[in-house]
């Protein structure tokens, strides 16, 4: 089947044009044979009578010979095959065609057995009765037409040959007219119906071609561009007017309404994604500023923590300094120092050095420690990452009683980080183990360092109290705490798990009721290193 419309259309209507045609041209030829046929029939009809009549009086007078000259100069005429006569027994009398004489006809044969089929013989049949076509046995077609001739009156009172009066039918002629003039004028009807239904086919070929061209075909391929361009969201251009028939105009009319609308609406949204694009950023913005305070009021509340321990570390050395220097200012004379003190005063003085450095060593590192820092990452060791941590915090250790052991592997490769945020992590991560072993006599924490699989590896753990299995899943939540008011504030691990994520690291937590906690910080190595 065609796929293009007008073909359809065109094939479809052709094939009814034919139909049609075909059919009305068999009615109308066969209409017209029949027609014919019925004229010939008259004709023949009146020619056997006009024969039988110019011969009546040459049969009565028993002239044969004239009665059959008067025939045979009939049947010269055109369209004439010959003219026979029967007598009542059936025998040929005479015949135009010499072939047929003396020979006698059957009384079942087709034009006989019109009157002498078995049962009650007729004598007077109607005019289409008495008339048969066939074709000869030289492929002719022929009308042939029985006329009966009756006995009456003058031939059965005739002197000659007299008929008995009982005799009803005399004998029979029989006319047959050739039908090639009719076969011609039928084959010329069959041409020219042909003809008609061809010029018709051509005529509404043409016409279909140029309407559906016209008012179908380059409209709906206008129709079909317009969607195909919207389709790949070339929204600007309108397909306008087709100039094809009212539907399809506003079916145009509507697609563009559609298109302008869609046109609006995609501005819209590209203004609104604009605008989201833009409060996506500024809110990334104020959450980057808001974790960065996070990471210092965490920070803070570690040197919160950290400042009783501190003062009471940096109070020691200060009375040290302050007995020292009161005793040397004791040693002071007003001439000077004796000189068998000298030494004495010089140890003395030593020691004033010694914990004045002390101090500053303790406030260095918590100023380190508490800066503001931008987050940059470098390649860093983590081993000393550890033990300035340590460094901060040992003074709170020593406070609490808390035994810190340190096993950290030597030529550990350098781990790509950001130093200060790591301190923070292993900070928060020492001062919770530190705080889980408080109701314990014997306090133990111990920090590791190793590496493996391209990771460098941070473990603190403790002999604590351990964590619930309840609590496991939460103690990575914002402001979880098992700690009394003023004690904790749930950041630490928080923020630490913030930070090692973003380092493309892990947090990892391993822990037993009772008998101590595990955490496990995993670093990626500098990328060289791996
Ligand atoms: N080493 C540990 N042993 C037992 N519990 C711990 C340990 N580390 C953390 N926790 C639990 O996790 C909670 C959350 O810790 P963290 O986020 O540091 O907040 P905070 O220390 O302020 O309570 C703690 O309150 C504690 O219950
Ligand atoms: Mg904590």
């Amino acid at each position: 089947m065609p796929r293009r419309l007008a073909r359809k259309l065109m094939l479809s209507i052709t094939a009814i044009v034919v139909i049609v045609a075909a059919v009305s041209g068999v009615v109308n030829v066969k209409t017209e044979e029949s027609q014919l046929l019925n004229a010939m029939i008259l004709g023949a009809d009146q020619l056997s009578t006009g024969i039988t009549s110019a011969i009546w009086h040459a049969m009565l007078d028993d002239h044969r010979e004239a009665a059959y000259e008067v025939m045979r100069t009939i049947a010269r005429k055109q369209g004439i095959d010959r003219i026979r006569m029967f007598n009542r027994a059936g025998q040929v009398m005479f015949s135009t065609n010499p072939q047929d004489r003396l020979s006698a006809a059957n009384p079942t044969d087709a034009p006989c057995a019109m009157c002498h089929a078995p049962g009650a013989p007729r004598f007077k049949l109607d005019l289409p009765s008495r008339a048969r076509t066939f074709r000869a046995a030289d492929g002719r077609r022929l009308l042939t037409m029985m006329t009966a001739i009756y006995n009456e009156p003058s031939c059965s009172q005739a002197e000659c040959h007299a008929h008995p009066a009982s005799i009803k039918v005399l004998g029979v002629l029989d006319l047959s007219l050739t039908l090639d003039s009719l076969d011609r004028q039928m084959h010329r009807a069959q041409l020219r119906v042909l003809l008609v239904t061809g010029l018709e086919v051509t005529f509404i070929g043409v016409f279909i071609i140029f309407f559906t061209r016209r008012f179908l075909s380059r409209p709906i391929e206008k129709l079909i561009e317009g969607t195909k361009a919207v389709s790949q969201m070339d929204l600007d251009k309108p397909i306008g007017s087709i100039d094809a028939s009212e539907e399809l105009n506003e079916l145009a009319r509507s697609f563009d309404i559609m298109r302008e609308r869609l046109r609006t609406a995609m501005s819209e949204i590209n203004q609104f994604t604009q605008k989201l694009e833009s409060k996506v950023e500024e809110r990334t913005q104020q959450l980057k500023a808001a974790h960065q305070k996070l990471l210092q009021s965490d920070r803070l509340a570690s040197l919160g923590q950290l400042s009783a321990s501190v003062a009471h570390e940096i109070n020691n050395p200060l009375s040290g300094v302050l007995n020292l220097s009161m005793l040397m200012q004791r040693m002071l004379k007003e001439d000077g120092i004796p000189p068998n003190r000298l030494e004495e005063f010089r140890k003395y003085l030593g020691q004033v050095t010694n914990e004045t450095a002390r101090v500053g060593r303790i406030v260095s590192d918590l100023l380190a420690f508490s800066r503001r820092s931008k987050p940059q990452r470098a390649a860093a060791d983590l081993n000393k990452v550890v033990s300035m941590t340590l460094s901060v915090a040992q003074h709170k250790m020593k406070l609490s009683d808390v035994a810190v052991e340190t096993d950290l592997r030597e030529d550990l490769p350098p781990v790509h980080c950001d130093a200060s945020q790591i301190q923070q992590v292993a900070l928060n991560l020492l001062l919770n183990a530190a705080e889980a072993t408080q109701s314990k006599s014997e306090r133990r924490v111990k920090v590791s360092t190793s590496a493996r699989d391209g990771r460098a590896l941070l473990t603190v753990s403790d002999n604590g109290e351990g964590i619930p299995q309840e609590n496991l899943a939460k103690i990575f939540d914002p402001f979880f705490t098992t700690k009394p008011e003023g004690k904790g504030v749930g950041l630490g691990l928080a923020v630490s798990y913030g930070i090692v994520e973003a380092h493309g690291g892990d947090l990892e937590v391993e822990s037993r009721v009772g008998e101590g906690t595990t955490f496990t910080v995993s670093l990626p190595l500098e990328p060289a290193a791996r």
